[in-house]
């Protein structure tokens, strides 16, 4: 197939850009000679985008009819078109698998995986008619392997692995390329932002975690791991560059140092092992 992607800056819709990855990701796209359409959910947050010259929408994946907007906003503004999108809103939801209720694993999933699905759904028919597009999904080492507390979020992003790698599949050969970016720790506000989460849904004081539970909420509260190896947005920007515009985009992009050794020990450690290994991280 001839490749009709114009390897250039183009317009782009980045999801969840009120803080963190999203918040700079839209920024520094501007600043590359994107036209970026950024959603937020906050109307301050909203106003700060534009304040920066941004072009902002309000989304929650969790409603479906501001999915629909968004696209309809977008698409009447562009003409119709739409080079690349970068899907990257979501929350944690923390706890012990067992002390998770049906309902905290509903809400993760229509944030972190049904409204992703539903967005992309909508602009794959955009980019079969252009000939070519981007479409880049903000996964996360833990869509490769588990980590102890963090089952729900674990399991959302192992969801978007799976169904967004077949639809790379599936994809071939229509001009649209499928990225997936699987970053470790990388300052933002996700951890202080899923403590909510976290309070309304795990009985923390009546689980036989609760002690356990004790270094992840001073971990909430004190707005995330404190880890040297954490890396700011910039590096998530750097491969999501990448994703945009190489003419050969790769299908996984691996960010900070205990990622890349979360994947290596994947690949090379045997199961039992790497299991035991990763339950000793918390
Ligand atoms: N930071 C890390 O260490 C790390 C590591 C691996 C992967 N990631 C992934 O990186 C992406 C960005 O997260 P972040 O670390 O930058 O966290 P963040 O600072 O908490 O930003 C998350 C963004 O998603 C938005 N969001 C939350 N729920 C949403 C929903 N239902 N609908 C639409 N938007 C929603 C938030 O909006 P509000 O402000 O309105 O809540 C915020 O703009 C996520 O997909 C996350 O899983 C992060």
């Amino acid at each position: 197939m001839v490749d009709r992607q114009p390897h250039k800056p183009g317009s782009i819709i980045i999801t969840g850009a009120s803080s963190g990855i999203g918040a700079y990701c839209a920024r520094a796209l501007k600043a590359d000679g994107w036209t970026v359409f950024a959603t937020a959910r906050k109307p301050e947050d909203i106003a700060a985008l534009q304040a920066d010259g941004i072009e902002a929408f309000y989304l929650d994946y969790r409603e479906p009819d501001s999915i629909a907007a968004l696209v309809d906003n977008v698409l009447a503004r562009t003409g119709g078109r739409l080079d690349a999108l970068f899907n990257n809103g979501a929350h944690a939801q923390p706890g012990a698998v067992e002390d998770l209720p049906v309902e905290a694993l509903r809400q993760q999933f229509e944030a972190n995986f049904f409204g992703w699905h539903d967005l992309t759904r909508r602009i794959v028919p955009v980019m079969r008619a252009q000939g070519y597009g981007r479409i880049v999904h903000c996964s996360s080492i833990l869509g490769l392997t588990p980590a102890l507390w963090r089952g729900a979020y674990v399991a959302s992003k192992h969801a978007v692995e799976g169904l967004m790698l077949t639809m790379r599949m599936e994809l071939r050969g229509s001009g649209i390329h499928i990225s997936l970016i699987e970053p470790g720790p990388v300052v933002s506000r996700i951890a202080p932002n899923a403590l909510p989460w976290f309070e309304r849904y795990v009985d923390h004081e009546r689980s036989v975690h609760r002690e356990a539970y004790q270094a992840q909420l001073a971990r909430m509260r004190g707005g995330g791991s404190k880890s040297r190896l954490k890396l700011e947005p910039d590096a998530v920007h750097a491969v999501l560059r990448h994703a945009l515009l190489s003419p050969k985009p790769r299908p996984h992009y691996v960010v900070t140092l205990p990622a890349k050794i979360g994947a290596a020990l994947k690949r090379i450690l045997p199961a039992r092992l790497l299991y035991r290994v990763l339950a000793s991280q918390s």
